[in-house]
């Protein structure tokens, strides 16, 4: 499985929705939406007002990447908002387990991120219940950052966990991923990429054939 989520992070805001038309036009599979909130990372990015308003424009899958404090206290919110699937970051709740079960329970996907000092073992109380489970190849906050090499060892780990307990998880990666290294994270075991600057810098159409090409994919 190979699956291209461009990060609206990187797009240019004045022309968002164009943008967003260009990606679905190009035959990406989702659209990654970074919130940020100035305290789980430095950044702070946008919310739900921005979300409510592309949703009325895209019929995309919309990936929500919470980079929050606490993210249970939005998701519902977020999937009010026009959120297909949600994933929150490991590090950012105290009780995991009731987090993900929160979010199932509004009736979208379910994914628990890492970030790259985190273990994969993290994950235990949750693994089985999840639809993704999201590898950050940077330290989340920024787009544009260089992909930490170290990480493509945890998705091969953590590709080789989910066989072992049999889990359904698909594995994605997010940070500095872009043609130079998407073929050999996928062969780690990555199978959904996030990708900011690599798809918005540029000509959004010839990015994604060329993200489609470098891993042999025909759609
Ligand atoms: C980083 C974000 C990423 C980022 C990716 O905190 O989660 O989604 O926008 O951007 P690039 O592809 O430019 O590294
Ligand atoms: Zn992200």
């Amino acid at each position: 499985m190979f699956k291209l989520a461009p990060s609206i992070l990187a797009a240019d805001f004045a022309k968002l929705g164009e943008q967003i038309a260009a990606v679905e036009q190009a035959g990406a599979h989702e659209l990654h939406i970074d919130v940020m909130d100035g305290l789980f990372v430095p950044s702070i990015s946008f919310g739900m007002p921005v979300i409510e308003s592309i949703r009325k424009v895209s019929n995309m899958f919309f990936d929500v990447h919470l980079m929050i404090t606490e993210p249970i206290r939005y998701a519902e919110e977020f999937v009010k908002a026009g959120a297909d699937g949600i994933t929150v970051h490991a590090e950012a709740c105290s009780d995991l387990k009731k987090t993900v079960d929160a979010i199932k329970a509004y009736g979208v996907k379910v994914g628990v991120s890492i970030k790259p000092e985190t273990p994969i073992s993290v994950l235990a109380d949750v693994e089985l219940d999840l639809d993704r489970v999201l590898i950050m190849t940077v330290n989340p906050g920024f787009g544009g950052q260089k992909l930490i090499s170290e990480c493509i060892e945890k998705v091969k780990d953590l590709a080789k966990h989910r066989e072992k307990i049999s889990a359904t998880f698909d594995i994605q990666v997010d940070g500095g991923i872009g043609l130079a290294n998407v073929k050999t994270v996928a062969e780690a075991g990555a199978e959904v990429f996030v990708a900011g600057t690599a798809v918005f810098r540029g000509d959004i159409m010839q990015n994604v054939q060329a993200f489609k090409e470098a891993v042999g994919v025909a759609d």
